[in-house]
């Protein structure tokens, strides 16, 4: 009996749903249509394509963008146009590598992404905000959705729509290499700032604006939660407790509209998130619905297994739907090997084709959404305003309300802007210590590493009257008798493992420092730069006055807008600071902590 075609495609279309829900697709879009139209003209090579993620560092050939199909490219934290770093740079650099995917056959635009975790933070001259754990101590969701906004307009302006953040870990211990990028070590806070930062990047929905930024939670799920604190490691929690601490900041998000989810390096009860399919598919894509993709986290596949062709098995079939792979051809496990390897499992019926098409569908969706089939131009306007002074005065807001009053003996701040005498000694004309890691580079670095910050001491310089002596010694070799004395401590600057640390004393060096001060016998005012809590010592005893001022990024007139009395204090802390190393030991909560969460003088 000749079956007519209506009943053909009635029953595609049931099939389609079937399968789709069966890996979490979404069932309707409004691009819906488009998309089903694209994916039922593409090659295998062509879908393939699009789930590639590759470093630009390891594009030696950009045309591999063209030959391979990719669908994406990223700038990882020191992958940055041989050209130099100037947003001009960094345009002409994505929009080169966008020329080759609009010479594909199908035109498919590509989607760059990059780390703009606090700011535009590769880019020389970009505005660099406090990093989260600065914008946790804010609570304020308002201003962290106005910094988001500045961030995806700088970096729309250089040719980019794709940043990855918010950092929504909710982080458990301060041992974490990765605590700064955090905003809190409690849920409901992580989860109402991740919802605002989403906004500011993606505006209230993703869409065609051209300053509209794919926003990228991460990492899924429980990266805050290892045990130690060790990056990459273990989350030992059951599953009730996964659910209440570590899930309501993607939930949130995902109601949020977040096209991206990034997943975590590490493990939840020792299986790797990359492979664990009752996460990824169960319940972040059906259980939450989540509609967008789910990003792996660089070259993190390749820790499943010795055998690459089985990691991008397992990974694929969990329901990963794009793959950043930092290395290229010559090196192991490149975008060409596994261009090959997923071909062959394919093939082999061991990927199926039904979750091939659900990966590129999620990866198409966003394109559509975006906007990006009909341009992918930048507005030269966002490009002009890199760096411009009104995005800084908002990132000069975040500082000031950042900053968490610890203690205040005999009132010693403010300070007057008439001071006499003020001696400065320690890290204060540092750019690079304000900063933080991922700024320029992925460790950061100390001394002056972007245009357009200014420091502390240069902050001082500009508020403080014309008839105030200002002595400064970064080591204090000279520390005369003055009026006050400001101590700037920090750490210095680091990314992800290289930060974690078994114990979080303030240095030797630092209490030398403040005691030094102190002996003096003026008001001493330590001023602590830092992506965590320290453990304070002598410190407490030395000191008058003590700020917690976190990572601050380049504008350093927020600091002084507090310190001399312009503003109040009004941060409070996001998380719990330790009186010990002793507190620090996962669970350990018999100690209690020097000052809770949610402390903060006011005066
Ligand atoms: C890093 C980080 C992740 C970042 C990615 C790309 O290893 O874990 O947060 O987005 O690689 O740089």
């Amino acid at each position: 009996m000749k079956t007519s075609s209506t009943k053909l495609v009635a029953t595609g279309i049931l099939l389609h749903l079937v399968l789709a829900m069966s890996y979490g697709a979404p069932l309707f879009s409004e691009h819906e249509q488009q998309v089903e139209a694209l994916l039922g003209r593409m090659t295998l090579d062509e879908k393939i394509g699009q789930m590639v993620q590759a470093d630009s560092g390891a594009l030696k050939d950009k045309a591999d963008v063209q030959k391979y199909f990719l669908g994406s490219v990223l700038s990882g934290g020191n992958s940055d146009p041989a050209a130099g770093n100037t947003a001009r740079d960094w345009l002409e650099f994505s929009t080169s590598f966008q020329s080759y995917a609009l010479k594909t056959r199908l035109k498919i635009p590509l989607l760059y992404g990059i780390d703009a975790v606090h700011g535009h933070n590769n880019i020389d001259g970009a505005t660099i905000f406090p990093h989260h754990i600065a914008l946790g101590a804010t609570h304020d969701a308002r201003l962290v959705e106005q910094a988001e906004h500045v961030t995806a307009q700088e970096v729309a302006g250089t040719g980019i729509r794709w940043a990855f953040a918010p950092c929504v870990a909710v982080v458990q211990d301060e041992r974490w290499g990765r605590t700064y990028e955090g905003y809190s070590d409690n849920t409901a806070l992580v989860t109402k700032l991740g919802v605002a930062a989403v906004k500011g990047l993606q505006g209230d929905t993703l869409s065609p604006a051209p300053d509209s930024v794919l926003a990228c939670a991460k990492h899924y799920i429980g990266d805050g939660g290892t045990t130690n604190g060790v990056d990459q490691g273990n989350t030992l929690c059951d599953e009730a407790t996964l659910r209440r601490i570590y899930l309501p900041p993607y939930a949130a998000a995902v109601r949020a509209g977040v096209g991206s989810i990034m997943v975590s390096y590490s493990s939840w009860n020792g299986v790797k998130m990359h492979a664990n399919k009752f996460l990824l598919t169960d319940v972040l894509k059906n259980e939450l619905g989540f509609r967008g993709f789910l990003v792996s986290d660089w070259a993190a596949i390749d820790q499943l297994s010795p055998d690459y062709k089985r990691d991008i098995e397992q990974s694929i079939n969990a329901g990963l739907d794009m793959i950043m792979i930092p290395n290229g051809p010559g090196q192991p496990n490149n975008y060409v090997d596994f261009i090959t390897q997923l071909k062959k499992l394919v093939a082999e019926g061991k990927v199926p084709m039904a979750r091939i098409d659900d990966a590129v569908r999620r990866i198409l969706r966003i394109k559509f959404q975006m906007g990006l089939f009909e341009s992918t131009a930048t507005d030269p306007a966002l490009t002009a305003a890199i760096g411009a002074p009104e995005h800084r005065s908002i990132a000069r807001q975040c500082v000031r309300e950042s900053l968490v009053l610890l203690q205040n003996k005999k009132r010693a701040l403010p300070l007057a802007k008439t001071i006499k005498h003020l001696a400065v000694v320690g890290t204060a004309d540092d750019l690079g210590a304000q900063c933080g890691g991922w700024t320029i580079n992925w460790q950061g670095a100390h001394g002056n590493v972007t245009h357009g910050g200014t420091t502390l001491l240069a902050a001082i310089r500009q508020t403080v009257s014309p008839g105030t002596k200002i002595t400064f010694s970064a080591d204090g070799s000279d520390l005369p008798k003055a009026d006050a004395v400001i101590v700037v401590v920090s750490e210095a600057p680091y990314a992800e493992m290289k930060g974690d640390r078994e114990d979080l004393d303030l240095s030797g060096e630092d209490l030398d420092l403040i005691a030094k001060a102190h002996a003096t016998g003026a008001p001493v005012i330590t001023i602590i730069l830092s992506g965590r809590p320290m453990i304070l010592r002598s410190a407490l005893a030395d000191s008058d006055a003590i700020v917690a001022g976190w990572l601050p990024g380049t504008e350093g007139l927020g600091l002084t807008d507090v310190l001399f009395g312009d503003y109040p204090f009004t941060g409070k802390l996001p998380r719990v600071w330790p009186a010990s190393n002793t507190h620090l030991r996962s669970g350990d909560t018999s100690e209690k902590p020097l000052f809770p969460f949610g402390y903060g003088l006011t005066r």
